[in-house]
């Protein structure tokens, strides 16, 4: 209890003392930046590739809103950006409209017809490697042009010829190969010759400053210009696909095609501080498991505790390993589960489930298992902030699930299927390829959406648009977000430096405190051990890919454009 937060009307008191003593309270001063992101007076894109960043924040300019400009983007980063951006994935959207109504769009991935809840394993009942995560069998029926054009339909307000002309420029003018691009392209090489029959334009020898052109997909973009949505689920797009994945092995059928609809849901909304946080509800798990760990770490003093300090990072993973064990039991599609929504995000509940928690010690994983109320998804998805000049607000994070999702690549349509059918759990009680652990509410059923992690959120405060966040990274989606959030309300940091700054991760089991490599302090490392915390310090592993818009108390906005990967903010 010593650790408490003061109390509302102890706040009241205090905040009343320092009026009639006219003294600033001197923890209330927000830190100097170190860096700070682009900075913009009316709006602003940030996406994982600065072509997307710049094909939204044109539409944005031609008068285009947030909903015109999601769109945009969600289709440029499926050509500059193939590792993650899509056609052939789905993806997840939380809005904040400019009269401060809040709405979310699922567009996940679901499982086709013939999918049934024991496809992945063999006859003795162990999972066949590779056949959830690699080829035609890994593929989900894709969402995200359902997804995109009942976005358009709902809020959009220019032609569709308007937003997709320039992403096609892009496709058949090419896009130009970072380093970092460099890198990834050739540690997949070996995946891509695994599970396409023909050598693929991505498997070339492609060096940094190279123009990659994607006319195949230029070709399909142009026919969806024509046609519309239907022509992925019902025209000449949908039969070479169905074609492409059947002649590969694959089960989706054009009837499933045709069934696939995006689906409105209502996000999660919780209360921290003064903060509002409106996230992804299920199937994902995102705002469920979000929401439990703020409300867990809310009672504890972090300011005072200090950025990344021991206290700090014990609490946030003691609550995040609750919050994980919690996530494995209960979530799933909510249209084939009862979710106790409510219940595990009661007050109540969260102080029950902290009650064994002490600073002297960690708690053992093996020690806590759901609580009388775990799967974990890819590092390969990505994540797109957009606030318009009206105020209108979108958090959006789309996925093929691994990189370059299942590897099965059309050439014919110029791009590559997800892998997601490897979110749900195979066989409840074993992990998937993030670790994660699933149970039965995340199994396999004909048409059922697997569950996830995507956590697109945006932030309120005193009911004013506040900040716009999400990351892509699996199972380590949850908790960047999470200390993104408090980097800018705990630890007074501005956009880019919370984007910026260290990030560690528990999520329940394995029973360890990932970190990311040489950005925590020796002696804090030796004091976690000795409370019992086990440490992983891998190299190269980053933990979230994070791009965020701040809004600044001088009304501007700050961009945090994660300096991971190749993320970059554009704007006016
Ligand atoms: N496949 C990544 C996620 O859904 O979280």
């Amino acid at each position: 209890m010593n650790y408490r937060k003061p109390s509302a009307y102890v706040l009241g008191l205090v905040a009343l003392l320092l009026m009639f003593n006219c003294r600033q309270a001197p923890d209330l001063e927000v830190k100097t930046p170190v860096n700070r992101g682009l900075i913009t007076e009316n709006a602003m894109v940030v996406t994982a590739r600065v072509e997307a960043s710049k094909i939204g924040s044109a539409v944005l300019e031609q008068g285009g809103n947030a909903f015109d400009a999601m769109f945009a983007t969600e289709m440029a980063l499926a050509v500059a950006y193939p590792f993650a951006g899509n056609l052939g994935g789905g993806g997840f959207m939380v809005y904040r409209d400019k009269d401060g109504n809040t709405g979310a769009i699922d567009y996940r991935e679901k499982a086709p017809l013939k999918a049934h809840r024991d496809m992945y394993l063999d006859e003795a009942g162990n999972i066949i490697p590779e056949k959830s995560t690699y080829g035609a069998m890994a593929v989900g029926v894709p969402g995200t042009v359902a997804g995109v054009f009942a976005v358009h339909e709902r809020f959009g307000t220019l032609p569709i010829e308007v937003l997709l002309k320039p992403v096609i420029e892009l496709a058949k003018n090419g896009v130009v190969v970072t380093q970092k691009q460099e890198t990834r392209l050739e540690g997949y090489k070996d995946a891509f010759r695994k599970v396409n029959q023909d050598t693929i334009p991505l498997e070339r020898n492609w060096k940094v400053n190279d123009t990659i052109k994607y006319p195949a997909l230029a070709e399909t973009l142009e026919r969806i210009l024509v046609n519309g949505r239907d022509e992925f689920y019902k025209g000449k797009t949908a039969e070479v696909l169905t074609e492409f994945i059947q002649d590969q092995g694959g089960i989706i059928s054009m009837e499933d095609l045709n069934r696939y609809e995006a689906k409105w849901r209502d996000p999660v909304v919780f209360e921290y501080d003064d903060l509002k946080i409106i996230s992804m509800s299920p199937p994902s798990s995102g705002g469920v498991c979000l929401g439990q760990i703020m409300k867990m770490v809310e009672p504890y003093d972090l300011h005072e505790f200090g950025h990344n300090s021991l206290k700090a990072v014990q609490v946030i993973t003691e609550a995040e390993r609750r919050a994980y064990a919690d996530r494995s039991f209960y979530l799933g599609d909510p249209d084939f589960n009862e979710i106790p929504i409510d219940e595990i995000l009661a007050d109540s509940y969260l102080e029950r489930r902290m009650n064994d928690f002490s600073f002297k010690a960690a708690t053992a994983s093996e020690s806590i298992s759901h609580g009388q109320v775990m799967v974990m998804e890819s590092a390969e998805t990505t994540h797109y902030s957009i606030i318009d000049q009206f105020g209108n607000a979108v958090s959006v994070t789309t996925t093929l699930n691994g990189g370059y999702g299942s590897k099965l690549y059309s050439p014919e349509l110029g791009f590559f299927l997800n892998n997601e059918m490897d979110d749900f759990s195979s066989k409840p009680g074993v992990p998937n390829m993030f670790g994660l652990i699933g149970a039965e509410a995340n199994s396999i059923a004909a048409e059922k959406r697997m569950l996830s992690s995507m956590t697109p959120t945006i932030v309120e405060r005193d009911d004013q648009l506040y900040m716009v966040v999400g990351t892509p990274g699996g199972s380590t989606i949850i908790t960047s977000v999470l200390q993104t959030i408090l980097n800018v309300h705990e630890f007074d940091m501005g956009m880019q430096d919370a984007v910026d700054a260290p990030r560690f991760h528990h999520q329940w089991l394995p029973d360890l405190i990932s970190i990311e490599p040489n950005r925590f302090p020796e002696e804090l490392k030796e004091q976690l051990k000795s409370k019992g915390y086990s440490i992983l310090e891998r190299n190269n592993s980053i933990i979230g890919k994070v791009n965020a818009i701040l809004i600044l108390t001088d009304g501007t906005l700050e961009g945090g454009a994660d300096h991971r990967g190749d993320d970059t903010a554009v704007g006016f």
